[in-house]
């Protein structure tokens, strides 16, 4: 079936389904072009907790759409691509052994992981007895549940300073951890994982885009390392990006972060010109929906999410009072 022919078939049947679609910044354009949302983690959060609808279609990886199934779970949480996973959720488990991972595409550093693989969340709580968790949205529903508050990367330092204790476990980023407590007086301790798209990029990646482009200002995700954040002119979320670039008198861009977000930078800042920090900044799993993935989702209504709901209720008390900070 030609791409056309897909999207009036996509659009018919989301009509007859009374359905939404949500796509994460980080999706193809195929995809973004075709959803009624395109946004960060903490935007797409909010529509999944407040849009009239029956099914919500996420084009993202399989932990966002688990949060739509949280904060609605009245509604059908569709994924069109089952196995479009974030490794970083991956390598925290609250009990039982972690996923073991080995390299991911482009990465030619192997990345160090100081925990055993039998090291769980519960195991880092009962070392820190009454210390609160805030946990990253980048996590299973049974880790949020176990968690006191969740954060996503545009609010980390908002909800660390919402909680009264001067110690806080921070799960599962090192880096955006290592970015918090650069930001906050507490004292942080962090889970030792990674996000391996951000993780990739290093000192050197930076000098050189900045030679290449004198003119430009630098914004970076806080999931890549505190000595690239460090570099940066602006640190920030997707959606923080877009933001920024937008309010900028700056001409040139170099974009630390996915490279699925030039998209959208492009369109909506015709005048400017963004280049990727590096070209190879692409999280396979964010790729694996297609137009043909949503077209099969709306069809057959696979695969839907749904989180049990003993491990619901508490995962939505950590994302509510995330919600509630502004
Ligand atoms: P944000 O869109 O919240 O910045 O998230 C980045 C990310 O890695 C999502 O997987
Ligand atoms: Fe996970 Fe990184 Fe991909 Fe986001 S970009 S889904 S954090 S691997």
């Amino acid at each position: 079936m030609d791409k056309e022919r897909m999207v009036e078939e996509i659009l018919k049947l989301k009509e007859q389904r009374r359905a939404i679609i949500l796509s994460h910044n980080y999706q193809r354009e195929e995809i973004q072009d075709i959803a009624d949302f395109v946004g960060d983690s903490l935007e797409l959060s909010r529509q999944a907790a407040g849009v009239d609808c029956d099914v919500i279609v996420f084009c993202g990886v399989n932990f966002m759409a688990e949060s739509a199934s949280i904060l609605s779970p009245e509604k059908v949480v569709l994924l069109p691509e089952l196995e479009a996973n974030c490794p970083m959720a991956d390598m925290v488990r609250v009990s039982g052994e972690r996923k073991v991972w080995k390299s991911f595409p482009g990465y030619e550093e192997q990345p160090t992981f100081s925990f055993p693989h039998n090291y769980t969340l519960l195991d880092m709580k009962k070392e820190h007895p009454d210390v609160p968790v805030v946990t990253y949205v980048n996590t299973t529903a049974d880790v949020k549940a176990e968690s006191d508050i969740c954060c996503t990367s545009a609010n980390v330092v908002k909800v660390i300073e919402s909680l009264p204790q001067d110690e806080i476990i921070c799960i599962p980023d090192r880096n955006l951890s290592a970015w918090a407590a650069k930001n906050t007086k507490k004292r942080i301790i962090s889970w030792d994982g990674f996000c391996h798209v951000h993780d990739r990029v290093t000192v050197a990646d930076v000098e050189k885009a900045r030679k290449e482009h004198p003119n430009a200002l630098f914004m970076a995700h806080p999931e890549c390392r505190l000595e690239v954040l460090e570099m940066a002119d602006h640190v920030t979320s997707t959606s923080g990006m877009l933001r920024f670039a937008k309010q900028s008198d700056a001409k040139e861009f170099i974009v630390g972060t996915e490279v699925g977000l030039l998209y959208r930078l492009r369109q909506e800042n015709p005048g400017k010109v963004f280049y990727p920090l590096r070209r190879d900044m692409i999280c396979p799993n964010m790729k694996k929906t297609r137009l043909s993935s949503v077209l099969r989702a709306l069809k057959e209504m696979r695969y839907v999410i749904k989180v049990p709901e003993e491990i619901r209720i508490n995962a939505k008390k950590a994302l509510d009072r995330m919600l509630a900070i502004r």
